[in-house]
């Protein structure tokens, strides 16, 4: 019986002192946030999750440039295909996007705004093509989160 409890209670113990693993959640269209997301995931031993759009952006930079450009005018939220059923299990989730216009792109602010990251630590980060991350960081609070801290 004290053999059992002693177990029981080691148990709790590394339960509780191991951390869960972190979730890597990022959109890509060339490829350079999901090399960042990868290299998180590596350092942080962390899962990855693609956010994949349920219709795909157009191939072509200039309609790719056209389409982001009327989506963000217009606060469109492009539908995404089902994030991972155990999404509820990670208590710290890494959010990868490419800087679209000066901000975050669409489809990681419809994964932002479904609200399945609420009570989780959020931690964002982007790639961008040189004008720097600008407005993606403040703007999350458009996603009903607040400014997120930059890693
Ligand atoms: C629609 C669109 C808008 C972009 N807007 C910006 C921008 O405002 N500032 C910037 O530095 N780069 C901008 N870029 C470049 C991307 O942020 C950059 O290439 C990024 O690393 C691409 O990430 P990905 O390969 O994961 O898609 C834009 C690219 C696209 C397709």
């Amino acid at each position: 019986m004290k053999k059992l409890l002693l177990g029981a209670l080691i148990g709790t113990a590394l339960t509780t002192t191991v951390e869960a693993k972190p979730l890597v959640a990022y959109f890509t269209l060339t490829g350079n946030t999901e090399n960042a997301a990868k290299i998180v995931a590596e350092e942080t031993g962390a899962d990855l999750y693609k956010i994949e759009l349920v219709t795909p952006y157009p191939a072509e930079y200039k309609e790719q440039t056209e389409l982001a450009k009327k989506e963000l005018a217009e606060g469109t939220l492009p539908p995404i295909k089902p994030w991972p059923e155990n999404i509820g299990e990670y208590d710290v989730v890494f959010v990868g996007s490419p800087v679209w216009w000066g901000t975050m792109s669409t489809p990681v602010r419809t994964f932002l705004a479904s609200g399945v990251l609420k009570g989780k630590k959020v931690i964002p980060f982007v790639t961008h093509g040189g004008g720097g991350a600008d407005n993606s960081f403040s703007d999350t609070a458009q996603c009903g989160y607040g400014r997120l801290e930059r890693i």
